[in-house]
């Protein structure tokens, strides 16, 4: 973790700001004393008292969603996503992406590693990489999906949180916030992002694997019009565009078998019953993801 994406946390008992650690650093420390521990993982648990009651991802649905996604087949949201942000950042030397249910890191890590080649492409030389800072945190209820996210994002701030409570980040410090398939908590992102930040929210569309979703019930993708969108985050945002982005996909069996455990089938999902479906399926299953990426503006300061 990055000491300076410190200075944007506010601390869960007393709402005041951290004294900022030294690099390396296993514990934060707030002005009036309270501490927290950094996990040998590499997250920080602020989370106190109990989140909202919550069903995990198990480590089957983690793995599967890792494996899956590393294999690529939703580089074409990530890429899109990317240029998303890199649109919506401010031209200034530093700013602060927040990740909300960051999950196991993978599209924070897509966005970062796209705004660190682009930012050394852009530059006249050597001397000036690295002049601009993206500093991230990502947010998530889950400490096994964020032990993987510190692995993907170690210069991140990876914190334990209920995205239903306040946020543990002080008003005006957000540049950009991302919400890709999590909980929306418009009130507070709002409160959290400057004047002229935007909201990035990610969305399946009704047709997102339909070709497979008949197999055994394999996915349990909820339908959210764009219309039904807007209107949840009305009271705070406004839509500024939005876009769909469809990932033809040529899926193995495996893959199959990973699209449905990392999903909320996956809670359900009996593996024997899996197995045969899948020994059933062709090498390879043509497919298509189909999401929707909406940036909101925020039209009024919580
Ligand atoms: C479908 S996953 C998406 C993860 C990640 N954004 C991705 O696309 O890979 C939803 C995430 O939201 C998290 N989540 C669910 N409810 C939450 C809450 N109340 N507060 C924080 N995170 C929550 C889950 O732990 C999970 O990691
Ligand atoms: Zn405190």
């Amino acid at each position: 973790m990055e000491p300076c994406v410190v200075e944007a946390l506010l601390c869960p008992h007393c709402g005041l700001e951290y004294i900022v650690p030294q690099p390396g650093a296993n514990s934060v420390v707030c002005v009036e004393g309270h501490s927290f521990d950094v996990a040998r993982q590499g997250y920080l648990n602020l989370l106190t008292g109990h989140g909202t009651k919550f069903l995990p991802d198990t480590a089957a649905m983690v793995n599967a969603r890792d494996a899956f996604l590393d294999a690529g087949h939703y580089q074409g949201l990530s890429d899109a996503l990317a240029r998303q942000v890199e649109a919506a950042l401010p031209p200034t030397e530093t700013a602060l992406l927040v990740d909300a249910g960051t999950g196991t890191g993978y599209y924070l890590q897509q966005v970062l590693g796209f705004l660190g080649a682009r930012s050394n492409e852009a530059v006249a030389g050597p001397e000036h990489r690295d002049s601009r800072r993206v500093d991230a945190v990502g947010l998530d209820i889950s400490k096994f999906a964020l032990r993987r996210a510190a692995r993907r994002n170690p210069r991140a701030a990876n914190i334990v949180w209920d995205l239903w409570r306040a946020l543990p980040l002080g008003a005006n410090t957000a540049d950009v916030v991302l919400v890709i398939f999590a909980p929306r908590n418009a009130s507070e992102f709002a409160r959290i992002l400057k004047p002229g930040g935007s909201l990035i929210v990610v969305t399946p569309l009704p047709a997102h694997l339909a070709e497979i979703a008949k197999i055994a019930g394999l996915l349990a993708i909820q339908e959210e019009k764009e219309a039904a969108l807007v209107h949840s985050m009305a009271s705070h945002f406004s839509l500024v565009s939005s876009h769909e982005v469809l990932c033809p996909l040529e899926l193995s069996p495996a893959d199959v078998g990973n699209v449905a455990l990392m999903g909320p089938a996956g809670h359900h999902l009996d593996p024997v019953a899996l197995g045969q479906q899948l020994a059933q399926l062709p090498e390879l299953t043509a497919a298509t993801a189909a999401f929707r990426i909406s940036v909101f503006a925020p039209t009024s300061q919580a």
